[in-house]
C-alpha cells in the first residue's frame, strides 16, 4: 500500500487465541485516513474478535494496536473517545422516539445538544426523529444506530456487519450512507462484512481475513489487478487431471463435473498444461482463459489454502 498515508489504525502481528482456537493470527492492518476500509471474511474468520480488540474490549494475546498513531494502552484510552461504533444491531429503547434515544446517549456522554441534529441529519433521520422507535422499520433502526455512533462526531467509525438483517432496499440505503460519510464528515470508516458485493460497493480499501489470517490487503484496484487469470479446463478425466496438476504445484479448483479451474500466468502455461495432460493420455476439449471476477478472487483466496 502507499505509504504517504497517515494510518488511522495500524496493527502489528495482532493475535488473539481462545483456548486452543487461534481466532486472529498475526494480522497487520493498515487503515488509511479518509478511507472506507472493508474487512471481509466468511463466518468465523475473526472479524468481530479483531473489532473487539480495536475497541479495547478484549486484550490481544500477542501483538499491538496503534490508533491515530498512538499505542492502544491504558494511558492512551482517551483516544477511544474519537471512535464511534455500531456492533451488529444497535440497542434502542423502543418506547422512546428516535430523538429521545439520542438524548439519552447525549446526556450520558455529556455532549452539546446540537450534536443530535447533526448526527440525525447525516443519516437522513431528522424527519422520523419524533416517532417512536417501535414503529421504525429495520432500516430506520439501523440508521438511528448509525446516528448514535456519530453523535460524538468521531474521526473513526467502526461498524461490525452494519447491513445485517436488512432487506435489499435497506442494504442499499446503508451502503450509500456509509460511502458518503468520509466526504461529508471526514470520518474514516472501518466496516466488517461477509459479503464481497457489499464491500465492493462501499469500500475504497479492503482486507480479507480467513481463519484468522489476512490473505490480502490493499485497494480494490490492487485486488482486481493482482490476481492471476483463470484457465477453464475441460477434459475426459477431470479427477486425474486435477491430481496431476496439483502434484506439479498448480492451484486447481473443481468446477462442476467435467470442468477444472486452474490459476495460470499466461498462454505458455496453458500450452504446457495441455501438453502435460495429453502426455498422460487425458483428452482436453476446453481451454479458456478468463480474468477472474472479484467473486472468483475472493473464492480463490478463501478456498485454496495458501
Ligand atoms: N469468546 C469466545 N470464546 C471462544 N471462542 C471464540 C470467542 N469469540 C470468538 N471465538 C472463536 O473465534 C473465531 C472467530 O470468531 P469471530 O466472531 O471473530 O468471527 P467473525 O469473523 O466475526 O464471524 P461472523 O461472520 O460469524 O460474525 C471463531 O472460531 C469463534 O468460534
Ligand atoms: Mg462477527
Amino acid at each position: 500500500m502507499e505509504n504517504h498515508h497517515e494510518w488511522i489504525i495500524q496493527t502489528n502481528q495482532l493475535s488473539r487465541n481462545f483456548g486452543k482456537v487461534s481466532a486472529v493470527n498475526r494480522i497487520n492492518l493498515e487503515v488509511p485516513a479518509g478511507s472506507v476500509y472493508g474487512f471481509l471474511g466468511p463466518n468465523g474468520a475473526g472479524k468481530t474478535t479483531t473489532i473487539r480488540m480495536l475497541l479495547g474490549l478484549i486484550h490481544p494475546t500477542f501483538g499491538s494496536i496503534k490508533m491515530f498513531g498512538h499505542d492502544l494502552e491504558p494511558q492512551n484510552w482517551q483516544y477511544l473517545k474519537q471512535i464511534g461504533t455500531m456492533v451488529e444491531s444497535p440497542s434502542l429503547y423502543p418506547n422512546l422516539t428516535g430523538r429521545e434515544n439520542m438524548e439519552v446517549t447525549r446526556r450520558l456522554i455529556g455532549l452539546p445538544k446540537s450534536n443530535i441534529d447533526m448526527a440525525l441529519d447525516n443519516v437522513n433521520m431528522l424527519q422520523a426523529a419524533n416517532r417512536l422507535v417501535k414503529e421504525y422499520s429495520m432500516g430506520m433502526r439501523q440508521r438511528l444506530g448509525l446516528a448514535l455512533a456519530l453523535i460524538n462526531q468521531p474521526t473513526l467509525l467502526i461498524l461490525d456487519e452494519p447491513t445485517n438483517g436488512l432487506d435489499p432496499a435497506g442494504i442499499q440505503e446503508m451502503r450509500d450512507m456509509i460511502r458518503e460519510l468520509p466526504k461529508k464528515n471526514g470520518v474514516t470508516v472501518f466496516l466488517s462484512s461477509h459479503l464481497l458485493s457489499e464491500v465492493e460497493q462501499t469500500a475504497s480499501h479492503i482486507g480479507i481475513i480467513h481463519e484468522g489470517h489476512m490473505l490480502f490487503q490493499g485497494s480494490l484496484e490492487n485486488l482486481r489487478s493482482e490476481r492471476n487469470p483463470i484457465l477453464h479446463l475441460g477434459s475426459d478425466h477431470p479427477e486425474r487431471a486435477a491430481e496431476l496438476l496439483k502434484q506439479s504445484g498448480w492451484k486447481v479448483r473443481q468446477n462442476g463435473k467435467p470442468g477444472l479451474l486452474v490459476e495460470v500466468n499466461g498462454n505458455s502455461d496453458v500450452a504446457f498444461i495441455n501438453r502435460k495432460l495429453n502426455q498422460a493420455n487425458i483428452n482436453v476439449f476446453q481451454l479458456t482463459v478468463q480474468q477472474p471476477s472479484l467473486e472468483d478472487t475472493f473464492l480463490q483466496l478463501t478456498t485454496i489454502k495458501k
